[in-house]
């Protein structure tokens, strides 16, 4: 895990180092992904074709492989997006809500992953129903929620506000026993948790490249093929009929059916580079430096007076507020040592709310970051909790 095959670490800003503690956010990408993306702009950007036999049609589908078998999906079961927005906007539209139907999602959602429910709950005349969680990050009983009216329970696997984990695959059992679909926003968790898809209870993941090494504006939905086979599209143009008449058309099998216009390729082939990268490096590695780092913060935090972390038990992030000094301000302190980290609120606005705040600052962590960075943030923040105490 080195941070020389991250360019972005070479630049210095007033000759020093950059600390990055965003990737919750966004994060950075290693050469390997760049050259990747170069490389096909340089040697072999042709067009995407009607016919299947094109190398670029051939090098996409080979990525399209390569990204089903990191979270051991089938080649057919991946769709891309633009993202995880747009995955879980086109399972809000494409899943059928009707009038009466109810949808869950928890208080700790992303806006992501409550206003496109919220939206066509609105137009179907269904109904969007919240699961409670505790200040602690913890899920309450879903059985208390489930009806036999439940369409669909959406949830992230990792909260990008707390860092917290909900029990993905106990979650997804009681949910199949009641006969609702499960859609996981794993755009925290699936850039650096193992997956398999297949042993975990999960109907729908959706996850962005952009979190995980690769390119912003490509994203998967992964769907099982047996659900997506009878799913509509959400959005039509070519490439993804095979017959075209004046009245109708006849679309072509899943994926194609969903990905209607040419394709992002470059985004394809960067987000496949990204997947290699990973696989090097090691899930099981990456998720065990995060946990580590995580770790060692509370640790070095635990005695510094007016800060209040949220949430235990984190996997990637911790979020926290000083007393005396705002989330934005704490971040503005840091990056005038060239420490970048996160503050608002996260685009998690109803649970802060619900915490009756209205920022929290965030530090999040990825397989290039290291115990130094760590001290250093803890350095400044140790100055910050002395400076701002109250009275
Ligand atoms: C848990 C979670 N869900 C959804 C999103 C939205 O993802 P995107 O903006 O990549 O579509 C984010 C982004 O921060 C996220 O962290």
């Amino acid at each position: 895990m080195n941070k020389e095959d991250f360019p972005f670490f070479k630049r210095r800003i007033n000759n020093r180092e950059i600390i990055y503690l965003n990737s919750a956010s966004t994060s950075q990408k290693p050469f390997h992904v760049i050259d990747a993306i170069n490389d096909f702009y340089e040697t072999y950007n042709f067009s995407y074709s009607e016919n299947e036999n094109n190398e670029v049609n051939e090098i996409y589908e080979a990525n399209r492989r390569k990204i089903a078998s990191f979270v051991k999906a089938e080649q057919e079961e991946i769709i891309f997006t633009k993202g995880t927005t747009e995955s879980i906007n086109f399972l809000a539209s494409s899943l059928d809500i009707k009038k009466g139907d109810e949808v869950l999602v928890s208080e700790l959602e992303h806006d992501s992953n409550v206003l496109p429910w919220q939206q066509i709950c609105k137009v179907k005349g269904a109904k969007l129903k919240f699961i409670k969680v505790n200040n602690e990050g913890e899920l309450d009983d879903i059985g208390k929620y489930l009806t036999k009216k439940t369409k669909v329970v959406s949830l992230s696997h990792v909260s990008n506000f707390l860092g917290t984990t909900f029990n993905i695959s106990e979650i997804g059992k009681k949910i199949h026993e009641n006969n609702s679909l499960f859609v996981v926003d794993g755009n925290q968790s699936v850039p650096s948790i193992k997956y398999n898809v297949k042993e975990s209870n999960i109907d729908f993941l959706a996850f962005s490249g952009h979190k995980m090494l690769g390119p912003s504006g490509i994203g998967v939905l992964y769907g099982k093929k047996e659900l997506l086979e009878n799913l509509k599209p959400y959005q039509y143009g070519s490439f993804m009929s095979q017959k075209i008449e004046t009245n109708t058309s006849e679309l072509k099998k899943t994926p194609f059916k969903f990905e209607a216009g040419t394709p992002n390729v470059e985004g394809v082939i960067g987000l496949g580079a990204a997947v290699n990268y990973l696989n090097k490096i090691g899930m099981e590695n990456i998720e065990y430096n995060n946990r580590k780092l995580v770790n060692l913060f509370l640790e070095k935090t635990d005695g510094i007076k007016n800060l209040h972390v949220y949430g235990k038990n984190q996997e990637n992030l911790v979020s926290f507020n000083f007393d005396l000094l705002s989330a934005g301000n704490v971040s503005a302190i840091l990056n005038r040592e060239n420490i970048f980290i996160n503050s608002g609120n996260h685009n998690v606005s109803l649970f802060h709310k619900k915490l009756k705040i209205d920022e929290s600052a965030r530090i999040s962590f990825y397989l290039y970051n290291n115990e130094e960075d760590v001290n250093a943030l803890v350095y400044v923040l140790e100055k910050i909790g002395k400076s701002f105490a109250k009275k």
